[in-house]
């Protein structure tokens, strides 16, 4: 299966290799943990790039939607015309899901994208690091929240890190590396040529809440919602403002809804916490819909509605 599919060569050093040669990244196989927007558009990276993936949901209903989505947007791509109908099947025969965490076991590198709170990631992070060979990298795509956390969580802290992907993981090009000062030169490396080998950009960051991005980017998104909450203008005005003013390709009510409001709060949480003089509180209107259960596009309501 892994020869099918020929993906971008690197130079990194493979994380089971001892002797710390550098030759080509050779296909990984990439577990990944959370079956949400991030989990499943990253699993598309990974396979789209020739890698294989072991994606864990919780439950089956929810994995089987991944692969259906996952077809359904290869699909879109053969008949747009940017895609050649067999890369579709062999990119869908690198995908497997499953229930259990146990399945990583051949797994190079487990990537965590579950919900954005501190707690359930540490508990994750406990039971991998019980369950996988001690050389298996263990990454995060938080979004705010600490690497280091997690790496003392484990046995293994130097084989911790943070690989932060965007939404969307399968369009944008970015993505974060994050080090906590416990992380080996290895494994940052590692994750450098994991990424782009997958044909993104790469950038080091240290272990700070918000890392590089979402440090700048969510006190603005915040401000946003306080400018309608004060009744500066209409949501709709904001957004048509910072598209065409700014150059932005979207404004910052239709971006929360992308991110998703409950991911949204807890960045801003996290970002407050560490630095209240950096980030306010979050806008009182953010917690409202939260607590109302719209969380953006992917519960089909929240500042707008889809
Ligand atoms: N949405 C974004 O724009 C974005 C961008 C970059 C990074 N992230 C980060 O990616 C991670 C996932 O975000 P998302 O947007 O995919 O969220 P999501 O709400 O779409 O998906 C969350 C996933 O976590 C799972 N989950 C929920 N509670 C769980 C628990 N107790 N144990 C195990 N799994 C649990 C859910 O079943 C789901 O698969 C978060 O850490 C988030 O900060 C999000």
């Amino acid at each position: 299966m892994l020869t099918c599919v020929t993906s971008p060569v690197l130079s990194p050093t493979h994380p089971h290799s001892s002797s710390g040669d550098r030759g080509p990244l050779s296909p990984q196989t990439v577990g990944i943990v959370g079956s949400g927007i991030m989990g499943a558009g990253i699993a598309e990276v990974f396979a789209s790039a020739g890698h294989t993936v072991v994606l864990r949901s919780r439950s089956a209903e929810a994995a089987s939607d991944v692969l259906n989505t996952l077809a359904a947007n290869l699909s879109k791509q053969v008949q747009r015309g940017r895609l050649e109908a067999q890369r579709q099947n062999e990119i869908l025969a690198l995908c497997t899901t499953t229930t259990r965490l146990t399945d990583f076991q051949k797994c190079e590198v487990v990537i965590e994208s579950i919900v954005e709170d501190i707690e359930t990631k540490i508990a994750l992070f406990t039971e991998l690091d019980a369950l996988l060979p001690s050389n298996t990298i263990l990454a995060s795509n938080t979004s705010t929240l600490p690497i280091i956390e997690l790496a003392r969580a484990t046995q293994r802290p130097d084989k911790v890190c943070g690989i932060h992907f965007f939404n969307p993981a399968t369009t944008m090009s970015l993505v974060e590396i994050v080090r906590p000062i416990t992380s080996s030169d290895h494994t940052i490396q590692y994750a450098v040529a994991l990424t782009e080998s997958c044909g993104k950009t790469s950038v080091h960051v240290r272990d700070d809440a918000g890392f590089i991005v979402n440090a700048l980017l969510f006190p603005y998104l915040n401000n946003a919602i306080k400018m309608y909450e004060r009744g500066t203008a209409t949501m709709s005005d904001i957004d048509i403002a910072m598209k065409g003013g700014c150059n932005f390709p979207m404004g910052p009510f239709a971006l929360l809804d992308l991110v998703g409001l409950d991911t949204s709060l807890s960045i801003l949480e996290t970002l407050h916490k560490s630095s209240p003089s950096a980030t306010d509180e979050p806008a009182l209107l953010l917690r409202q819909l939260v607590s109302e259960g719209k969380l953006g596009r992917k519960t089909k309501n929240g500042f707008y509605t889809y």
